[in-house]
């Protein structure tokens, strides 16, 4: 599998330069990963302090990974916090990783027409919108498409290329040798509800939250799973991924999907609103004040 997928993405993917929008979780790892792997990067947001945090976490990510110092540098180097978004226009590949809100996403792409460089892709990092609803917004509609990274992305090794109907099959080609050059497997997909991995991992997230409910402890769940073989439980991982991530990603199965899957309990939301969104927030299924999920079995 991992040969053929390696091969769906051979090719030159005529990419030096990437542009990420949007410096949260996916979009700070997207960069950090890329610059590690040779390209330029530049990366903007709206605020100052995720840029900032952008090259601490691949600081941290290039440790764990042992670079050489020089290499380290050279990495950093590459990674370029662009707050004007000069970037813009300068990338071969644009990738949009802000949040999950379709009017913003409009926003972001009706301000890159007549920026970008003549044929320079855009990519979304969506994990939970329909690329179908966001192509008429977008550039060029033949050079957009998904590209969908998965958390941490310095350890997962699959992304999603996501095509749609009006994607031309060079912006497809290039989306997996870009992939396939920055040493991660492509996966092409189609423009459906959850993609591959989400239907998949969303059904078993929401399966473990069905059975809080039913009165199985967090840490009951989660020791099955590991001891099944899981790399951590449901519970920790659904915290980790984010609650008003995993929220998205149900929702839109639940909307997009003939027979829908993935049932959301009624507490979720209400959690998701509160604000307790997971690790990042300090307290999701868990509360990381006061409890420690367990990793082993
Ligand atoms: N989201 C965010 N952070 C995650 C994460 C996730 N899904 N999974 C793990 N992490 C974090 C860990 O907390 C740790 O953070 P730290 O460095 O700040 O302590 C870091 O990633 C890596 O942990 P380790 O260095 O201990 O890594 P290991 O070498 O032990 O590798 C692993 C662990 C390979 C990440 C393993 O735990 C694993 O496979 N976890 C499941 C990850 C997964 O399923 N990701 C997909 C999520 S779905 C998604 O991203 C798509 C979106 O559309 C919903």
């Amino acid at each position: 599998l991992r040969r053929n997928l390696k091969a769906a993405g051979k090719g030159d993917d005529g990419i030096a330069h990437v542009h990420v929008i949007g410096a949260g979780a996916m979009g700070a790892e997207i960069a950090a990963w890329s610059a590690m792997q040779g390209k330029r990067v530049t990366i903007e947001d709206v605020k100052l302090d995720p840029l900032g945090a952008t090259i601490r976490r691949a600081t941290k990510i290039y440790e764990k990974k042992h670079l050489k110092s020089i290499e380290k540098r050279d990495a950093l180097d590459r990674l370029m916090p662009d707050p004007q978004g000069l970037g813009r226009a300068r990338a071969d590949l644009v990738i949009e990783a802000a949040p999950e809100k379709l009017e913003l996403k409009e926003k972001i792409y009706a301000s890159l027409a007549d920026v970008m460089k003549p044929g320079a892709i855009l990519a979304t990092n969506t994990s939970s919108l329909k690329l179908a609803d966001l192509v008429s917004a977008a550039p060029d509609a033949k050079r957009f498409a998904g590209l969908h990274f998965f958390n941490p992305v310095s350890q997962m090794p699959l992304v999603e290329v996501v095509s749609h109907k009006k994607a031309s099959a060079d912006t497809l080609d290039r989306l997996a040798a870009f992939t396939t050059g920055v040493d991660r497997l492509p996966a092409r997909v189609k423009d459906y509800p959850g993609f591959l991995v989400n239907r998949v991992l969303a059904p078993y997230l929401m399966e473990a939250m069905v059975m809080l409910d039913e009165g199985y402890s967090k840490e009951e769940i989660d020791r099955a799973a590991l001891t099944f073989g899981m790399p951590m439980g449901p519970v920790t991982l659904a915290d980790q991924v984010g609650l008003d991530i995993c929220l998205e990603v149900a929702n839109s199965m639940q909307n997009g999907l003939e027979t829908p899957v993935a049932d959301t309990p009624a507490w979720l939301p209400e959690k998701v609103e509160k604000g307790e969104t997971g690790k990042k927030a300090g307290k999701g299924l868990y509360d990381y004040d006061s409890e420690t999920p367990p990793d082993t079995p």
